[in-house]
């Protein structure tokens, strides 16, 4: 049995005093009200990493990075090591979104270093892979999302059972259209299977979230499918009670 996760995604939002008040409210819901069968995690911007460390340290609520460079430190203007993000205490680092993909130009091959220099500092990489409408249209999801996982696949080699996949549709993201279940569902089963093809064991536990457009209304119906196992969440992620009616959904 997989434990469901939940992972807000808070993109290039927030500020210090925002922040606050967001972490507290995620804070005393979790506490109010315990999640037994479901973890979370947010990811915010790099510079509000140490405010995450210090608001959520202890307690049941982890925190994580968007991005993450694939060298290990030196010369890289601009770049964060993963080794950096350990410093802060970061369970997990988002590769992949496909924000990344599409604006900065990173390759599935990229995406893969980027993994293994987020497992190297003893991290969990939340590998995310979709597909475009127009890939979808001319029926190439599942050839688009097992291309990119794929890649990963190939370097991590064991650590397999040590990555989080998400599979996000580039179509649904903020845009208020999401997969149906059964969509989702269905390219959620065939991630499973090329899991299973690597290593039969490790795709038993690896978590497989849904990101696009999850909102509390339609969370439960998304995660009652046998392989979406919690969601990466955008834009619901900026209100402490919509995150929290997510969280309770997967639990
Ligand atoms: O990584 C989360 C994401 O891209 C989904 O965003 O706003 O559609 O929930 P949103």
């Amino acid at each position: 049995m997989r434990r469901k996760l939940v992972v807000g995604n808070w993109k290039m939002n927030g500020n210090r005093a925002a922040n606050a008040g967001l972490l507290a409210g995620i804070v005393a819901g979790v506490n109010a009200a315990a999640t037994p069968n479901a973890s979370c995690a947010v990811c915010a911007p790099a510079p509000y990493l140490a405010q995450c460390q210090d608001a959520l340290a202890g307690g049941p609520v982890a925190w994580g990075a968007q991005d993450v460079s694939a060298q290990p430190g030196g010369a890289y203007t601009g770049e964060v090591a993963a080794s950096m993000l350990a410093d802060f205490a970061c369970t997990y680092v988002i590769v992949g979104h496909s924000e990344r993909r599409a604006y900065h130009g990173e390759s599935s091959e990229l995406v893969a270093k980027k993994a293994v220099a987020v497992l190297d500092a003893g991290m969990t990489p939340i590998v995310c892979v979709g597909e475009t409408l127009a890939e979808r249209d001319a029926g190439q999801t599942v050839a688009v999302v097992s291309s990119q996982l794929g890649a990963v696949l190939d370097l991590v080699g064991e650590r397999v059972a040590n990555i989080v996949v998400a599979y996000e549709p580039v179509w649904a993201i903020g845009t208020g259209k999401t997969a149906t279940p059964a969509m989702a569902q269905e390219v959620h089963a065939r991630l499973r299977a090329q899991l299973m093809a690597k290593n039969a064991v490790a795709a038993e536990t690896v978590q497989i979230l849904y990101g696009g457009s999850m909102k509390p209304d339609n969370a439960l119906e998304l995660m009652a499918q046998p392989d979406i196992d919690g969601g990466l969440i955008g834009g619901a992620a900026l209100k402490a009670a919509d995150f929290l009616a997510i969280l309770h959904a997967a639990n």
